[in-house]
């Protein structure tokens, strides 16, 4: 058996955007996994909103690293899915889906199916489909890591409008630090796998509302990237190591 977490104790508080970052294999989607209530952990338990997790999270929405549209739904279909599922009526779940539709930048391409859309624009579906049941909690587990980096800044930034004053608390999964601090209020680190553990929590006290086009320039930027990436980067050569 392989042991992919040990001895982790980790809160988020509530309404924060908190990422977790860690080098590649140590547990970051294991633990988001647990988070979402879709793992049972071997030992210990979560609690949500100060209730135990009994099997999946309903507070929390789950934003994976792969894409996870149907390919045989439009882009109405695939943002309205919650919502069906939810049991809501046809009309209510086709109002909310345009309105996101059009949040998320795609008017016009409700009719669309996911392999006529680019990489970004597919994450804007996944992204409007998990926000439009609005949860109180969003997971995300890298999920702009296969997109190009301007494409991606692009939608880092959407991301924060998103959840500016939604009062959500988001966990935020990525194996790229820089991304974590531009978008956090607080980073934590995993050590190296296996028995991996959160090792660090910093605050990011860099002012809102961010422009991710020019914080990596900002001395407090670079200067929490130095600290941050002291630790991780240790982690990263034991990942070399141990592969
Ligand atoms: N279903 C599974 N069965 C056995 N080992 C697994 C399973 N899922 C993940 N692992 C192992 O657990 C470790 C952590 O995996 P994962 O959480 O996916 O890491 P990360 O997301 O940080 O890259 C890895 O070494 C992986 O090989
Ligand atoms: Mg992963």
């Amino acid at each position: 058996m392989h042991t992919a977490l040990e001895g982790v104790s980790f809160d988020a508080c509530a309404g924060t955007f908190l990422s977790v970052v860690g080098p590649s294999g140590c547990g970051k989607s294991t633990l988001l996994h647990i988070a979402a209530g879709l793992l049972q952990p071997t030992r210990g338990s979560v609690f949500v909103f100060g209730q135990r997790l009994d099997g999946v999270n309903h507070r929390a929405s789950y934003m994976f690293q792969q894409d996870a549209l149907l390919p045989w739904k439009n882009v109405r279909e695939n943002v309205a899915l919650g919502l069906t599922f939810r049991g809501r009526s046809a009309a209510e779940s086709n109002q909310l889906a345009a309105e996101w539709i059009r949040r998320v930048g795609l008017d016009g391409f409700g009719d669309s199916y996911p392999a006529q859309l680019s990489g970004g624009m597919r994450k804007r579906v996944a992204m409007a489909q998990s926000w439009i049941v609005d949860p109180d909690i969003v997971l995300m587990d890298e999920p702009f890591a296969a997109l190009d980096v301007h494409t991606r800044l692009r939608m880092e930034n959407e991301i924060l409008d998103l959840w500016a004053g939604s009062g959500k608390t988001v966990l935020f999964i990525t194996h790229d630090l820089e991304e974590a601090i531009g978008l956090s209020d607080e980073v934590a680190v995993l050590s190296v796998g296996p028995g991996s553990r959160i090792i660090a929590r910093h605050k990011v006290d860099l002012a809102r509302p961010r422009n991710l086009l020019d914080i990596r320039t900002e001395s407090r930027f670079q200067e929490l990237y130095k600290t941050i990436w002291s630790g991780l980067r240790q982690e990263v050569l034991r990942s070399y190591e141990r592969d």
